[in-house]
């Protein structure tokens, strides 16, 4: 059995005070033990979230990290120093990292390697563009994704990655994808899973889908046999929002 996990990404929101006000609201709504609830939030906020949420099972991610542990790469920062934080989780190839940041498929390969060495969870993320959909090209961009973040990934490792179906369509645009078509693409990629790493570290391998995931949507996404969470973006601004995220993923 996979444990379902819910992750709000907070993009570029969030002054450390309006963090904080969040998660105190978070934490007096009880969350359910049964779902694992990760906060994404950005690099600034990190320290003060970490000593906010110490003893808690609400896990705390960033939503980038460099490779190398230190060096000359000014603006970056590294997955050692989220570790030395006590970071628990990072977001790896978002969409938007790699529409406006350039990002490729090897530096999240090299990204995906580096946090899982440092004991940190990646979460991948992978999708298509509407370009990409419409020439019937879905399964073959989204499984080449897949196979280059895992590249070189030792096999004892693999099954702590999470992988996120993020059609980037989908995201921000409130026109999310049905929750029959997001477990299509998700279960190509656990076929994908199966042809390259074997069965067994297939079905460990958790996999969201994100892409406009509200309250009302997230129970069909669920539903779904090879849908193990979501990676919610606006919606999980809110935290009385996010609460129910997590709630109706128990
Ligand atoms: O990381 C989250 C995704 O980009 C989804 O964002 O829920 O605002 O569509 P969204």
């Amino acid at each position: 059995m996979r444990t379902p996990i819910i992750a709000g990404n907070w993009k570029m929101h969030k002054t450390v005070n309006e963090a904080v006000q969040y998660i105190e609201t978070i934490q007096s709504n009880q969350l359910p033990q049964d779902v694992e609830a990760v906060i994404c939030a950005p690099f600034l906020t990190l320290h003060t979230l970490q000593d906010k949420l110490a003893g808690s099972s609400i896990g705390l991610g960033a939503q980038n990290a460099h490779w190398e542990k230190e060096g000359a790469y000014t603006g970056e920062v590294s997955v050692h120093m989220l570790q030395d934080l006590g970071v628990g989780y990072v977001i790896l190839g978002h969409s938007e990292r790699r529409t406006y940041f350039a990002e490729t498929c090897e530096q999240v390969n090299k990204k995906t390697i580096a946090a899982l060495n440092a004991g940190i969870i990646p979460i991948v993320c992978v999708g298509e563009t509407i370009q990409e959909r419409e020439s019937g090209r879905t399964f073959e961009v989204v499984s080449s994704q897949v196979k280059k973040a895992l590249k070189g990934i030792a096999s004892n490792e693999l099954h702590k990655v999470v992988l996120a179906y993020e059609p980037v369509w989908a995201i921000g645009t409130g026109r999310a994808s049905s929750a029959n078509d997001a477990e299509e693409v998700i279960a190509y990629i656990r076929k994908t899973l199966m042809s390259e790493f074997g069965t067994a570290v297939a079905e460990q391998i958790r996999i969201q889908y994100g892409g406009s995931v509200k309250p009302e949507n997230i129970a069909t996404y669920m539903a779904e046999p090879n849908i193990d969470g979501a990676l919610v973006g606006g919606a999980a601004l809110d935290p009385e929002s996010f609460s129910g995220l997590v709630k109706a993923a128990s």
